[in-house]
């Protein structure tokens, strides 16, 4: 259903997980306000549903978006087709952010893992020089990525720049940092939680203790984690204080979306469990359909009558085919 933003955050999410930065179109479009963009890259787009939001955004602004990714979906493909004033670059970001003019705001939401983060922010600072950094707006800076790394293509990284990951062998769920058969299927994401150079928000802080100048982080925990990260020195960062300030890592908002994330691989696990139950139960229908058909169990039901009349056996042990197709409802 189109809220506040005039479209429906859930069009390319069926399942309902919340997973487009776009669920925090409210908060996010006034930061853009605040530091005046101009130019605002996206740094992993997918299919275009926050990047829909930030192109109506700088059409009324005034301004210009750069949309970052290397496998664009073709939602946003046709997006940037339509737009003049949305570029697709199908680069990595860190081959865009060589070459691409740098932003006034970079929002940080293609690959997940410290290694990527961690140059992204480099390459970013690397890039401004003695100029003040953009405003960094990031993804995912809380569970399951923000100790926990994810890797669109592992074999992309340096063999000691990754954690060995999930893979079949269970999913995520927040009361475990290692791995829970039949919860939330991550299976390029690291099989265990924490520990140094291991998820974004690790890397996110990492390059804040050892950046020279001062910073602000604000982390707003709701689906999966909205951070902010500028310099104080920023004539806006008063006003970014205000939209923000008040929602940093709030205990409510932090409670709320840990019970969302908890409901959300809960409802995985019983599925899950509900699927293998339903598996067993064709495979018992099967088996009794078979004894129906069989004569040798035609042979045991008379055999079995014959011993209830002789008083052998008690009526209630007594096999019938009757009592079969009761149970299988015909
Ligand atoms: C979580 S999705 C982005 C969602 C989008 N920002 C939104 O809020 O709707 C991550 C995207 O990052 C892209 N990606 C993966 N590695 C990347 C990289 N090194 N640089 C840029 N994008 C990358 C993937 O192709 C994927 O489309």
């Amino acid at each position: 259903v189109p809220g506040a933003l005039g479209f429906d955050p859930y069009a390319n999410d069926p399942d309902r997980w919340g997973f487009s930065l776009a669920q925090l179109g409210e908060l996010l479009l006034p930061c853009l306000d605040a530091a005046g963009a101009r130019v605002v890259a996206e740094l992993g787009a997918y299919a275009g549903d926050l990047t829909r939001v930030l192109t109506a955004w700088a059409q009324a602004a005034g301004a210009r978006v750069l949309a970052v990714d290397p496998a664009p979906q073709p939602q946003l493909e046709q997006l940037a087709a339509g737009s003049s004033v949305l570029e697709l670059v199908r680069r990595t970001s860190l081959d865009a952010l060589a070459e691409i003019e740098l932003p006034d705001v970079v929002i940080i939401d293609g690959d997940h893992n410290y290694h990527t983060v961690a140059g992204e922010l480099a390459a970013i600072a690397h890039r401004g020089q003695d100029a003040r950094l953009p405003l960094l707006l990031f993804h995912d800076v809380c569970w399951p990525h923000a100790r926990r790394d994810d890797y669109f293509d592992a074999s992309l990284l340096p063999v000691d720049a990754r954690h060995p990951v999930a893979g079949d062998a269970g999913g995520l769920h927040p009361d475990e940092p290692g791995l829970r058969v039949g919860a939330l299927p991550y299976p390029r994401s690291a099989a265990r939680a924490g520990g140094p150079r291991n998820g974004v928000l690790t890397a996110v802080e990492d390059f804040v203790s050892g950046y020279e100048g001062d910073l602000r982080l604000a982390v707003v925990p709701a689906f999966f984690g909205f951070g902010a990260l500028w310099e104080t020195s920023a004539p806006w960062t008063g006003a970014m204080e205000d939209l923000l300030g008040s929602f940093d890592r709030h205990p409510v908002l932090e409670r709320l979306e840990g019970n969302r994330v908890f409901q959300l691989a809960e409802r995985h696990v019983q599925t899950a469990a509900l699927w293998a139950a339903r598996e067993r139960e064709a495979e018992l229908e099967a088996v009794l359909r078979r004894l129906l058909r069989s004569s040798a169990f035609g042979f045991a039901e008379r055999l079995s009558r014959a011993r209830v009349r002789a008083g052998v056996a008690a009526e209630h042990d007594a096999v019938s085919k009757a009592e079969i197709r009761r149970v299988l409802g015909n």
